[in-house]
């Protein structure tokens, strides 16, 4: 049942160009344009929203997070993220023409259950983005889009993640195409060119030997940084909550641009960090202040293991492992640079011989608030 390998963690990080190819699958008509028959929610009602928060808790709130970019860029509907549980606690706003869009794995997180009962209290229009059918969170929304990914066993999540920023692209894909702007146009190209992301992990997923290796090296670490911006960002903090989740150890997340706003002081020679290259090419402009970012950390000793774009040789004389992905567009990024990151957190708790599908102290679905 685990494909021949050795832990669902693992065969799961394989099925992740099935589980965003899966999700893709039927959400187009012959013509290209997006159709979501499945979502019982009136075209009407959909294109009077003015307001967009998603709600999730852990590795679904981070793919909320990387969703708010593209959401926003393609629909200019203000977007927020609020991690479940605070939700309900913080006097939300919302009306009959805000969206909550919760993003849930197993469809059981009461956190998550209980903040979409609480928007359908006020009002809010309830999506749920979700994996497992017939589950609760579907059950208690006005409407449901499923996750395609499959089981997913393994406690710490990876297909799911890939499979939820996937559906939250449609989603928003979909708004775009409904409410005719400049950017309903784009709807098609973005899903023929997420239609080639499969392929591209695929891709990446055969070069993991190395990662596999560093991480086998560093079974004694005692800490790991993580640095992004844009989408790249939430995709740090993912990386580091597969670290704490899989490997025990203490690893943090930050937005590049904060680097010097404090975190910069834990540089100390040794420390290993992992930074999340934009392309060179990425409409933000963002690649040369992360690029200073590396040199700012190495010159003040980070071991930087930097992930970039296949071709991308400026990183070169900065990084001590440049770890290469397949290029694509700056939205479509982060479901290309996160799968190093939870290959590395997979074979680090390997090496330090923990029990990676079920790590200490955590369930795959947290039934009680
Ligand atoms: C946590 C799990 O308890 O719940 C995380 O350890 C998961 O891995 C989070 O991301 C949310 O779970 P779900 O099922 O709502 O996506």
């Amino acid at each position: 049942e685990k494909g021949g390998y050795a832990t669902f963690m693992e065969k799961e990080i394989h099925d992740q160009p099935h589980a965003v190819a899966d999700t893709l699958l039927g959400r187009t008509d012959a013509s290209g344009r997006l159709v979501l028959d499945e979502l019982r929610i009136s075209e009407e009602q959909l294109e009077a929203v003015d307001r967009i928060t998603i709600v999730a808790c852990g590795t679904a709130a981070y793919a909320g997070m990387v969703a708010k970019y593209a959401i926003e860029h393609w629909t200019r509907i203000p977007v927020e993220v609020a991690l479940a549980h605070e939700f309900r606690y913080c006097d939300p706003i919302v009306s009959e023409r805000t969206l909550v869009v919760s993003i849930s794995q197993s469809g059981e997180t009461m956190d998550t259950l209980m903040a979409v009962k609480h928007a359908r209290s006020l009002g809010a229009l309830t999506i749920s983005v979700c994996n497992t059918h017939g589950s609760t969170i579907p059950r208690e929304s006005d409407a449901v889009l499923y996750t395609h990914a499959g089981p997913e066993i393994a406690v710490a999540s990876t297909k799911a993640f890939l499979a939820q920023i996937t559906a939250c692209y449609v989603l928003g894909l979909y708004l775009a195409q409904l409410r005719g702007g400049s950017f309903a146009d784009d709807a098609q190209s973005v899903m023929k060119e997420l239609g080639e992301v499969p392929a591209k992990i695929e891709t990446l997923l055969g070069r993991m030997d190395r990662v596999k290796e560093i991480a086998r090296f560093m079974a004694d670490t005692r800490a790991v940084l993580f640095l992004g911006r844009h989408v790249g960002y939430p995709i740090a903090l993912e990386g580091a909550l597969k670290l704490k989740e899989l490997a025990y150890i203490h690893a943090e997340g930050f937005a590049a641009g904060e680097l010097k706003h404090g975190p910069i002081a834990l540089i100390e020679p040794g420390q290993p960090v992992f930074v999340i290259v934009p392309s060179p090419t990425a409409e933000h402009g963002l690649h040369g202040k992360v690029v200073s970012n590396i040199q700012e950390i190495r010159a003040r000793g980070a071991r930087t293991l930097v992930i970039a774009e296949e071709g991308d040789e400026s990183v070169v004389p900065f990084a001590d492992e440049v770890i290469s992905v397949p290029a694509t567009s700056q939205l479509l990024a982060p479901l290309l640079t996160v799968v190093p990151l939870q290959v590395f957190a997979l074979w680090l708790s390997t090496a330090k011989g923990l029990d990676v599908d079920q790590p200490r102290n955590l369930a795959k679905s947290v039934t009680v608030e």
